[in-house]
């Protein structure tokens, strides 16, 4: 959007365009989880315009041609209730409307919480200006309030205001695209003005079929020279006028509290009349200044914790701050509330309930807003009955299964291979819980609370998967869908397996540590639900079988069991009209390629990246990357933070602008249907996971942050076990300044830091560039893929000796010499041989990797690797070449780029080989370069301990969690770029 970043609080807008009407009211709307009022203004008609109430929704029944067992029997469907923001303005018998030359300016204000318009009219009798602000109350729910000011500029006459309450605004067909809403068939919202003595005095909606209800009511406080006339009715609203006369620099204003009241089932009229007029009393005694006063608090105070700050980039600065804000408005605080995957910006899905609530938004409110996350889970724990019917439904004799879609708890998706059959949902929700533990330490809440829900839902996996003989008795779950939505109905979906893995672990170990710190509490709900301690070793056994295959072949992680065996979706011949696919594609047809349309693999690699190696997530990165198409907004941003964790800060930077402009910019093109809640916590996400690298193991919050190219600080704010922490980081290191709370031990890139309450840890980073005359680089990973070679090579002949040799164990191989390596297979085997069989099986082994070498070109080389060399022999550095393998100058002469070396070391003839310094040092000895002024780079942990044991500068290429040596680390050798690192002596 054209917004003026201004000082990064707030969204200006000025001037109008008919055709993004709908967008701004999304961008526009404000919100306090219970009561949502898009952004629409005066004197503009607008039909997408509105008002929702999160506890409000119709629930109509899904008729099907062919209907099966288990389907689901209804969708709720959030429905606009009467809009109560609109106050019409009468100039002498003229209706103000919105003209071009009005000058309208729109401004949400982050700080306070308020959204402000000005505009100019002019009317027979002259011009005035009128300006609105207006609130949603966090601290009464179901109440807004505004005020509206007339002020002539040099018009002479008399004004007239109405103020209304308009329920003329029916629920959005779905038309053709599904992401909409549905039709309501017989259901609907019946609205029943409320007239005492002849005086229309509220409005009560009730939804046809779901019964539930709301009442408004309304109640002013006119300013000077302003007189109200009675309240009348019209077919669609109740409108309450009031009249003034203006002259040249007289003003008027009007303010206005509107109280919204609802119930589930019928709610008592009198009841909800009573509660409406308590909020309105309330109101009025408080007054306007005090209720924005209120509201501008309540936000300060989520800002001292949440705020982030990005300097060097005022877009992203202000598109951070707009979706904390609204992921903050958007949240149930009741606990019978959630969030919606539009908030209550829209009809988007129908105000629905998705697992993006529980694996992207929860998140993001543990750690800023704890007391929010803790609610949400109470919304699901509210729902478990449900949840337990729903399993029952699906054909599970036992346990709870969440529905994919819902507000009150049961299934609303009529698509089941892309609804019911994401099982995951489960896991994410254990996942949620898991992490809100670990953030806040809140034990005690899960034992009393959250644990039956675990438990219920531990015991689906046993029931949709098995110990399978076929799989080497690993345990494999079928018939389920992940993520990825462009692929349904799989077996061993890869996301689901690794997500189910940890919600068994947990749930087994939430057993184990009630039956010790609540073991009555442990017995009672044991007892209530009929599980045992058989059953919990079979979770236990479940995770620890968990069927997480590595593809021999690609060396990635399979997203199903067939996804991999599939062809590729034929990306070249689909115009970029074609996308999203959903809409121009059969799902088969799209099912039976490999194209996903969001992060699946890769949010595993994530959400349950300890069990992964760096080199699985980087080939998983690039593989899934390639056929990914970003078709949900929900997938940028796990992207960028597995980026960001590989070091490769350029991809990261891109995905994270995608996700946190995804709303702002409208990059989706339908923020009118509401805005992105999954994206807009992404973005957070994006902040604190991937540019400040945090994880959290063992209740320790550990850091490893990166300042991404182009910014010149960031910062942000982390609640941690009830401590309160701001982390900054510029272009000289990383500050830690502990708020509140205990003295709190920290980890920062792997290293323990203790931080003091109320005091500043400056951590520096490592002082790039550096003026070096030569760069050494290893060859193996660094220049060209041979690891994967050397692995395959190693891996046949190990499968020939029977030695058990894998992927994981091939990581400590990196950098190690042949006699070496073949040592260190053997030592962790049975099979001992002698110097003459050692000898045989290295040189099979040579062989294997010489056949595949042979193949080797110069397209072999990485990416950028011929351009670095030659503009470091422009800059005039020596270069050299360390690498252990004494097939080195062979390679780089299939690979032609011999010539650009100054110097090639002998593998053969160094004494002792890497983790020792001596094959560093003889090559800077024949460049005639002291070692402190070389640059080593190398992608082995063996490797970077001889740089630095040669005393010189050491650059990572892969993941800095495991070259924790390196001076510093990037994921991939396409990103040395010369001037970052590189100071020419
Ligand atoms: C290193 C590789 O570069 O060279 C190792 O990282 C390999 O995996 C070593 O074992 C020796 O290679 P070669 O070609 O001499 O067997
Ligand atoms: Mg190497």
């Amino acid at each position: 959007m054209r917004a003026d970043a201004g000082d990064g609080w707030t969204i200006r807008v000025a001037g109008f365009d008919p055709a993004n009407a709908a967008r701004d009211e999304s961008l526009f709307a404000l919100a306090n989880g219970a009561l949502g009022v898009r952004g629409g203004i005066d004197g503009v008609d607008s039909a997408s315009d509105g008002a929702f109430l999160a506890a409000f929704f119709e629930q109509a029944p899904i008729h099907y041609h062919e209907k099966f067992t288990g389907f689901a029997l209804s969708t709720d469907t959030r429905v606009p209730v009467a809009d109560a923001k609109h106050v019409r303005v009468v100039l002498d018998g003229e209706s103000v409307s919105l003209t071009p030359d009005a000058g309208l300016i729109r401004e949400l204000d982050l700080s306070t919480g308020r959204f402000r318009t000005s505009m100019r009219y002019t009317a027979k009798g002259g011009t005035v200006e009128i300006t609105t602000d207006r609130l949603v109350s966090f601290a009464r729910p179901g109440l807004l309030a505004l005020r509206l000011t007339v002020r002539s500029l040099d018009y002479t006459g008399p004004v007239t205001l109405l103020s209304d309450l308009r329920w003329g605004r029916r629920a959005e067909g779905q038309g053709d695209d599904p992401r909409i809403g549905v039709s309501l068939g017989a259901g609907g919202v019946d609205s029943f003005p409320v007239v005492t003595d002849g005086i229309p005095t509220a409005l009560r909606q009730t939804a046809r079929l779901s019964r539930r209800t709301c009442l408004l009511r309304q109640d002013h406080v006119p300013g000077h020279g302003l007189s109200a006339d009675q309240p009348f009715l019209t077919l669609d609203s109740i409108s309450q006028p009031f009249h003034a006369d203006l002259t040249p620099g007289g003003e008027t204003s009007l303010v206005k509290f509107a109280a919204y009241a609802w119930a589930d089932q019928d709610g008592d009229s009198d009841g909800l009349f009573a509660t409406a007029g308590a909020t309105l009393a309330a109101a009025r005694s408080a007054g306007w200044d005090v209720l924005a006063a209120e509201q501008a608090d309540d936000l300060a105070r989520f800002w001292a914790d949440a705020d982030v700050v990005i300097d060097g980039d005022a877009g992203l600065q202000q598109a951070i701050r707009f979706n904390l804000f609204h992921l903050y408005q958007s949240t149930g605080r009741d606990g019978a509330t959630s969030i919606a995957a539009k908030g209550l910006t829209g009809e988007g899905y129908e105000g629905h309930y998705f697992w993006d609530t529980e694996t992207f938004i929860l998140p993001v409110l543990a750690f800023t807003a704890p007391h929010l996350a803790r609610r949400m889970l109470e919304y699901r724990i509210g729902r478990l009955d449900r949840a337990r019917a729903h399993a029952r439904g699906m054909g599970h004799s036992a346990g709870a299964l969440f529905p994919w879609r819902t507000i009150a708890g049961d299934e609303c998706s009529a698509h089941y291979p892309s609804g019911s059959a994401q099982y995951h949902i489960n896991a994410d929700i254990a996942f949620a819980a898991r992490l809100y533990e670990e953030a806040t330490g809140d034990s005690a809440f899960l034992y009393a609370h959250a644990a039956e829900m675990l438990f219920e839902t531990a015991r689906i996996w046993p029931q949709v998967g098995h110990f399978n003989a076929r799989k080497g008795g690993a345990f494999t779950i079928h018939e389920v869908t992940g993520p990825d939505e462009y692929t349904a109905l799989v077996n061993n979906n890869f996301y689901t397996n690794a997500m189910a893995a940890a919600h068994l672990a947990h749930a087994a170990d939430l057993y184990r540590r009630m039956g010790s710190d609540a073991p009555d509490h442990l017995s009672a709900l044991a007892a209530r639900i009929g599980l045992t301690d058989a059953e919990v070793a079979l979770w236990q056994r479940a995770a620890d079988a968990m069927y997480l295959p590595t593809d021999p072949d690609l060396g990635v992680s399979p997203q199903d069991d067939d996804f991999l065996s599939k062809p590729v979706w034929p990306f070249a011949d689909t115009p970029a009209d074609k996308y999203p696919l959903l809409l121009h594609y059969h799902p088969l047809a799209i099912y039976r390629h490999q194209v996903c349309k969001q992060a699946d693999v890769v949010l595993a690699m994530l959400l349950a990246g300890d069990r992964f190696t760096p080199t699985l997530k980087r080939r998983n990165f690039d593989y899934y990357e390639a056929v990914t198409v970003h078709d949900s907004t929900l997938s940028p941003s796990s992207y960028g933070i597995l980026a960001a964790e590989l070091g490769d800060s350029e991809k990261a930077i891109r995905y994270f602008t995608e996700t946190a402009r995804i709303d702002l910019d409208d990059l989706h093109g339908n923020a009118s249907h509401g805005v992105h809640m999954a994206a807009m916590a992404g973005s957070w996400l994006g902040i604190a996971w991937g540019f400040g690298g945090l994880r959290w193991q063992g209740g320790i919050a550990r850091f490893a942050p990166l300042l991404p190219p182009g910014w010149t600080r960031y910062g942000f704010g982390i609640n941690w076990r009830g401590s309160r922490l701001r982390v900054t980081v510029d272009p000289v290191g990383t500050t830690y300044h502990l708020l509140s709370g205990d003295a709190l031990t920290i980890h920062h890139h792997g290293t323990p830091v203790t931080l003091t309450p109320g005091q500043d840890t400056a951590i520096a980073h490592t002082p790039f560039p550096v003026a070096v005359k030569a760069i050494i680089f290893d060859l193996d990973g660094v220049l060209t893929d041979t690891a994967e070679g050397h692995y395959q090579a190693w891996q046949r002949l190990a499968d020939e000796l029977g030695v058990p040799f894998d992927r994981e164990k091939n990581e400590a191989l990196k950098g190690i010499d042949r006699m070496g390596s073949l040592e260190r297979i053997l030592a962790g085997s049975a099979v001992t041989l002698t110097d003459a069989e050692k000898l045989a099986a290295a040189t099979a082994k040579n062989g294997y990797y010489q056949d595949l070498i042979a193949r080797f070109s110069p397209d072999d080389l990485f990416d950028g690797v011929r351009d670095l060399l030659l503009a470091a022999k422009a800059a005039g550095l020596k270069l050299g070449v360390a690498s252990a393998s004494r097939n080195a100058p062979t390679l780089l002469t299939r690979l032609g780029i011999i010539d650009l070396f100054d110097h090639v070391a002998d593998a053969g003839a160094i004494p002792n080989p890497k983790p020792a310094p001596d094959i560093f040092l003889s090559v800077a000895q024949a460049l005639d370069v002291p070692a402190p002024a070389c640059l080593g780079v190398e992608d082995s942990m063996a490797g970077i301990t001889a740089i630095k044991a040669a005393g010189m500068p050491a650059l990572g290429i892969g993941d800095p969690a495991i070259l924790t040596e390196a001076d510093a680390v990037i994921g991939h050798i396409r990103e040395f770029r010369l001037d970052r690192f590189v100071r020419p002596a």
